[in-house]
Formats: structure tokens, C-alpha cells, sequence
């Protein structure tokens, strides 16, 4: 091939990478860590609500953000898929050169991993863009050292986390589950969640027990039985987040009034998940959160779905 003089080497071409965002189905909190983390049994399930991140070429790292809550995501080196790329560059010994775009999607801090998924798709992106070859392991490593959910993101489908939620086990699904996302103003800062679980064990006088995942709710995932998911979906941090948002309990109420066959908060929040019976009570279901006026928008998502995906180019 021949290359036109002045320019070395062609550019290679912007890559653009897909991922998911998460519902915990039970987040099962232990007792708070030496280093400050909490030990987890927790069950990651993807939806196909998804961010796009795409990295171009660039001289140096930039990043930038588009879609709804866009500016609340922030752009500095503070952004998790900025220190993805910073990280991946400094492991492999090259330059961080690239502008990352992020094309948002799932909600800004919903409690949905939204973060950890930008930086699960920076990490694919860059590596593609840089022909840095990182393994599976590799990744997989760095996305553990960015966040306690990012090797979620990368992976997808469903999974066991234990640990503080990094150690994964993959799971089987067996049917797709329907799912109405209510997101709420403004977000809810994790470890403001983790504290407020810490204080409210502490003023019950109980120390959280050992976190085990439920038996009746992977064998629920595995059967693809969705009555059985709806009665046995937990999550820890519940209270610690109705604690520190009241107004969440008006949004369960509000979900479960219109027919959701259960709900609970995502995550840390502020989001809340409900479960519905099939694709048509879930559009019904989101239609009246929408006018219920308990959230600020709902979201209908199917799950399991695919972790962090290069796309073919377009
Ligand atoms: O791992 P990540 O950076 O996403 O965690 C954000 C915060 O959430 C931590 O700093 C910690 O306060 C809290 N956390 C925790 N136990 C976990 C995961 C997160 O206490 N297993």
C-alpha cells in the first residue's frame, strides 16, 4: 500500500465499543472491610439500556459526552474512562492518545454502573485503537482496579460478584426478563449509601451477617421464571438508600400500584427496577410511572444482555 508522503503511518480508524448497564437482582452486603469495602453476594444481571463509547485518534487524552444527564458526567481525568485509558496507556507503556466520546444512554448516576460500563468500553476501546493486545485476564485486571464493577460491564450476561464484588462467577439465564427503569433528580453518591448501611447496622446493634447468595433466586434466573425472580430479588442497600431518599419509597409504591410484579432500588440509587410479566405489562408499567409524577422518567429494558462489544465499523 502505497502512503502519502508527510504522513508515516494511516491513521487507524475510530473504534466504537457497546456496554451494558446492570440491575443487581440481590445485592447482599457483609459487614464493612479492613480497607473500607464491603464484603458482597452479588447478583449482576446486564440490560440492554447501553452507552457507546468511541475512541479516536487524538495527540493527547480528551474526552467528551452527549445524551441525556450528559452534563452531569464529569470530563476531567477524574472520569472512569479517562483513568481507564490512563491506565491501560501506563500498563502497555504507550501514550494515552486518544479522544474518547461518550454516547450516554443509561442513566447518570442511577445506580445502574453506568461509570463502570464508559470504563469497561474505554479499556476495549483504546486496546483496539492502540493494537495493545490486552488478554481477557488483562482487562478483566484493570477493570477490578478501576472499580468494583467494571469487570461486570466488560463481561456481561449475568454473574456472581463476590468480594467487594469483582470476583466473578458467570451465571445462566434462561429467558429474558422485562424491566422498567424509574430514574429519579440528581444521584446518589455509593459510598454515602455504604455509609448510611454502616450507621443503620450500627444503630440497630447487628452486625450485618456473612453475604450468601440466594439458592431460589440463581435457580429463578436459571429457569427464566420471572414469578419466582419477583419474589426473591433483594438488595441490601435499600433501606440505606430510602434512608437517604425518602421520596424513593413513593416511586416503589408507585410501581407496584401500576402492576409491577416487584421492585426495588438499583444498586446504590437513586433509580428503582421493576420487574414486569412480558413486553406489553412493561410498557404499561412505564407508562405510568411516567404520569404517576414519582419519578422523573421510566425506562423499558429486556435483560440479559451482551457485556462490552467493539462494533463493526460504520
Ligand atoms: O469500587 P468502587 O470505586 O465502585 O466503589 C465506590 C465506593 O463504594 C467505595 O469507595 C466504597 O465506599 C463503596 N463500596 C463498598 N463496598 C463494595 C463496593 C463499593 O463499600 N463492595
Amino acid at each position: 500500500m502505497s502512503v502519502p508522503s508527510g504522513e508515516p503511518y494511516p491513521k487507524p480508524r475510530p473504534v466504537t465499543v457497546t456496554v451494558p448497564a446492570k440491575v443487581n437482582v440481590q445485592l447482599a452486603v457483609g459487614p464493612a472491610r479492613a480497607d473500607g469495602f464491603h464484603e458482597l453476594a452479588n447478583v449482576f444481571l446486564a440490560v440492554d439500556l447501553r452507552d457507546e463509547v468511541t475512541a479516536s485518534p487524538a495527540d493527547h487524552l480528551t474526552l467528551s459526552c452527549a445524551g441525556p444527564g450528559a452534563e452531569l458526567v464529569p470530563l476531567d481525568e477524574s472520569n472512569l474512562a479517562a483513568r481507564a485509558a490512563a491506565l491501560l496507556a501506563a500498563r502497555k507503556g504507550v501514550r494515552p492518545a486518544v479522544a474518547l466520546h461518550i454516547d450516554k444512554r443509561v442513566p447518570v448516576a442511577g445506580g445502574m454502573a453506568g461509570g463502570s460500563a464508559d470504563a469497561a468500553g474505554a479499556l476495549l476501546a483504546c486496546d483496539a485503537l492502540w493494537g495493545t493486545g490486552a488478554s481477557r485476564a488483562e482487562l478483566l485486571d484493570m477493570c477490578a482496579e478501576l472499580g468494583s464493577d467494571v469487570p461486570f460491564s466488560l463481561v456481561g450476561g449475568a454473574a456472581l460478584g463476590r468480594g467487594r464484588g469483582e470476583v466473578l462467577t458467570e451465571l445462566p439465564v434462561g429467558g429474558v426478563f422485562h424491566w422498567v427503569f424509574a430514574v429519579a433528580d440528581g444521584g446518589l453518591s455509593t459510598p454515602a449509601v455504604y455509609r448510611e448501611f454502616d450507621r443503620l447496622a450500627q444503630e440497630a446493634g447487628q452486625r450485618p451477617p456473612d453475604p450468601k447468595p440466594s439458592h431460589a433466586l440463581l435457580t429463578a434466573l436459571e429457569r427464566g421464571d420471572v414469578g419466582e425472580l419477583a419474589r426473591t430479588l433483594a438488595n441490601d442497600l435499600q433501606p440505606a438508600a430510602l434512608s437517604l431518599r425518602p421520596a424513593l419509597g413513593e416511586t416503589l409504591a408507585a410501581g407496584r400500584a401500576a402492576g409491577a410484579l416487584a421492585g426495588l432500588v438499583s444498586g446504590s440509587g437513586p433509580s428503582c427496577a421493576f420487574l414486569a410479566r412480558d413486553e406489553e405489562a412493561a410498557a404499561v408499567l412505564a407508562h405510568a410511572l411516567r404520569d404517576s409524577g414519582a419519578c422523573r422518567d421510566a425506562h423499558v429494558a429486556t435483560s440479559p444482555a451482551h457485556g462490552a462489544r467493539v462494533l463493526p465499523n460504520r
